[in-house]
């Protein structure tokens, strides 16, 4: 029998330790051990995106990670981003433009679509698409999802206090 291991990380915010086994993998823990049900899980081998969250600021894709990595480490996942608001324009830009049909792909897409936005608050659709390459979504065709991404960086470098940007 595989012995549990006391782990120690911050989620959204809030501290957590934990009790889990080595084998589990940080999606997995999340959704069933705290219930935090906004990471989807989709091919669990790195493909589709679905389970993309922030890992001490940088996304990665929770499935390939396995729980015990992520000890000590900063999480964020969509539920923190909706509470905070950070993601408010661009959530409300999905809905507008419907980049979200069914919606499993749309938890993955936003945090993909904010860490560009963090990185080049500028792109062009080119650069879009290139980003959100590894987001899989069996509906929406991609286009109005990249529509969503360009309006809001349009409309955060807009909403910038001069000589700044988002
Ligand atoms: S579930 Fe992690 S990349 Fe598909
Ligand atoms: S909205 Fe259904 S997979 Fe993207």
């Amino acid at each position: 029998m595989t012995a549990h291991v006391p782990i120690s990380l911050e989620v959204n915010g809030e501290p957590v330790d934990a009790l889990v086994l080595p084998r589990t993998n940080l999606a997995d823990f999340l959704r069933d051990q705290l219930q935090l049900t906004g990471t989807h899980v989709g091919c669990e081998h790195g493909v589709c995106g679905a389970c993309t969250l922030r890992v001490n600021g940088d996304i990665v894709r929770s499935c390939l990670m396995l729980v015990v990595q992520a000890n000590h480490a900063t999480i964020e996942t969509i539920e923190g981003l909706s509470d905070s608001g950070e993601i408010a324009d661009l959530q409300a830009a999905f809905r507008e433009r419907n980049a979200l049909q069914c919606g499993f792909c749309t938890p993955g897409m936003l945090m993909a679509a904010q860490d560009l936005l963090r990185q080049n608050p500028t792109p062009d659709r080119e650069q879009i698409r290139e980003h959100l390459s590894g987001n899989y979504c069996r509906c929406t065709g991609y286009q109005a999802i990249v529509d969503a991404v360009e309006t809001t960086a349009k409309a955060r470098v807009h909403d910038a206090p001069a000589g700044r940007t988002p």
